[in-house]
């Protein structure tokens, strides 16, 4: 099945911020482009900002002259509905309302050709709920572009129960020579992007509301150590805490409350008193003129070890051996097996986060998760809570002597970076189980959609089987609520391993 061919007409219909941005892709990439809009002018303003934004792009050296020409002269507000009735695909970005987006679709069967494509732009709503007021649901798909539509590149294309294979193929190639990079997924709540994602911000809120560290400090953890473009109280900021919380509101509520999707009630807070991030002035961090940005929490300057005892087998962070190495402290490995730790001269032990709590061991400082160690610029440590004031002051000097701040954090089982990639690696498995997308789509979903460093899969992988099973097992064990209860998908992922590796 092909694409569809660049002589084809291509209509939007609801040329808001979305519409605007997937006509431009489509009049860009060649096709005829007819625009429409409920508000009478609104199509003719549309056509306008996009005839700006194609003279932006010619100044920019982005597009020709002459292929801007004709693009404008392929660009069409229409009056009606009716003046669509020859395109082979309209795309709908109307409001986030099922009735209205029903009823247009129903309209829109009347007009259009029987093979023309009919594609949502939901964000939120169930693509089989849209398509089932259709005649024929087959033709019927969402195609879920990104904002800003014409800058990123990723397309989800979703198939609802009634959606045949041959039209979301054809949406998919379409979207290929469109310049995009589609992902196929099933009509789930989310799709892949807004389902495997919430973690990385409820996670950091729980940490917040936990009050075992601030947002900077989180932020800066989350950045610095786990590798990620912005924090989660930063990047919730430039969303928009309100757009933020009404996605986790509409996954949750359409997985019927299900616990690990369970929104915050510091970002009900937040929203409440109207601190919705940069757009209104002020959200986790204030933008009024002159304000300043916190700082997150760093520890104070302290005295390195001399030497560090290796026991076991590091795991994902076994990278610090070489590092502690190259920093000219001794390292003794022993290997007996009481887990994954290294011993400091005090006696103390510094353990990888794992999903116990700092009350479960007399003298540990935990290390948080990082995505690479040898890069990272920030490592947060949190002590137990009877830990020797020594332990936590050489674990910090341990860190500072390879070149990274440090930030002690409170009691938080598994810290920021381990739970938060934890979780998104449980979900990716589990949506996968489920049938939402293949893993290599989701990797490439999560790393376009949401500027992950690392796609879940790829992420897994390098944590070793088992990782993130045993972290979360521990921390649904200390949190029985459900919400960190590891997925069938991950335990059968965790135990094929121990089986190949012949252990019990
Ligand atoms: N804004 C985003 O970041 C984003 C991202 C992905 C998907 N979406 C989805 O895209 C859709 C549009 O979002 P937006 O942010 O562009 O909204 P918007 O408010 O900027 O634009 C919506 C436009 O649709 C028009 N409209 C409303 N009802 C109509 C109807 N019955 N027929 C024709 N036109 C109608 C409005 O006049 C308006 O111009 C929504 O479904 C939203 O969930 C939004």
């Amino acid at each position: 099945m092909t694409a569809l061919d660049l002589s084809s007409p291509v209509a939007v219909v609801g040329t808001g911020t979305m519409g605007q941005g997937i006509a431009q892709v489509a009049l860009v990439a060649g096709h005829p482009v007819r625009l429409y809009d409920a508000v009478p002018g609104r199509a003719q303003e549309a056509a306008a900002a996009i005839g700006a934004r194609l003279d932006r792009l010619v100044t920019k050296d982005r597009l020709g002259a002459a292929d801007r020409d004709a693009a404008r002269a392929r660009l069409t507000p229409a009056d009606s509905l009716t003046e669509l009735a020859d395109c082979a695909l309209v795309v709908e970005a109307v409001l986030e309302r099922l009735d209205v987006k029903q009823q247009l679709f129903c309209e829109l069967e009347e007009i259009v050709a029987e093979d023309c494509l009919l594609a949502t732009n939901t964000s939120s709503l169930s693509v089989t709920a849209i398509g089932s007021a259709l005649r024929n649901p087959g033709r019927f798909l969402g195609l879920h572009f990104f904002n800003p539509a014409p800058l990123l590149p990723l397309v989800e294309v979703v198939s609802g129960f009634a959606t045949d294979v041959t039209s979301a193929t054809r949406a998919y190639e379409t979207a290929r020579t469109w310049g995009k990079t589609p992902v196929a997924c099933a009509d789930t709540p989310g799709f892949i992007v807004n389902r495997i994602a919430r973690p990385f911000y409820a996670e950091a809120l729980a940490v917040y509301e936990a009050q075992a560290a601030d947002p900077a400090t989180i932020d800066a953890v989350l950045r610095e150590s786990g590798g990620f473009r912005m924090g989660a109280f930063e990047l919730t900021d430039l969303i928009g805490q309100d757009v933020n919380e009404s996605v986790t509101h509409s996954v949750w509520q359409s997985f019927f409350q299900d616990v690990r999707f369970t929104p915050s009630l510091a970002q009900r807070r937040l929203v409440e008193s109207g601190r919705l991030g940069r757009k209104s002035g002020h959200g986790w961090y204030d933008y009024a003129e002159g304000a300043e940005r916190p700082e997150p929490h760093t520890a104070e300057k302290a005295q390195p070890p001399a030497y560090v005892v290796a026991e076991g087998n590091l795991g994902p962070a076994a990278e610090l051996l070489t590092l502690i190495r190259e920093a000219g402290i001794q390292v003794r490995e022993e290997d007996e097996d009481h887990g994954t730790r290294l011993v400091l001269p005090s006696g103390g032990q510094l353990v990888l986060a794992d999903g116990q709590t700092s009350v479960e061991f007399r003298d540990v400082v935990y290390f948080d998760l990082a995505l690479d160690y040898r890069k990272a610029t920030r490592i947060a440590l949190s002590a137990s809570q009877d830990s020797a004031p020594q332990t936590l002051a050489e674990a910090t000097g341990l860190f500072q002597a390879l070149g990274k701040d440090v930030s002690v954090i409170g009691d938080a089982p598994g810290m920021i970076v381990a739970r938060t990639v934890a979780r998104i690696v449980d979900l990716a498995h589990d949506a996968v189980a489920k049938g939402v997308a293949t893993e290599e789509d989701i990797d490439t979903a999560m790393r376009l959609g949401v500027n992950y460093p690392l796609g879940p899969f790829e992420w897994s992988r390098r944590l070793g089987r088992g990782w993130a099973y045993d972290l979360l097992d521990d921390l649904h064990l200390r949190d029985p609520s459900g919400r960190y209860a590891p997925s069938l998908a991950l335990y059968r992922h965790a135990y094929a391993t121990d089986k190949r590796e012949g252990t019990p």
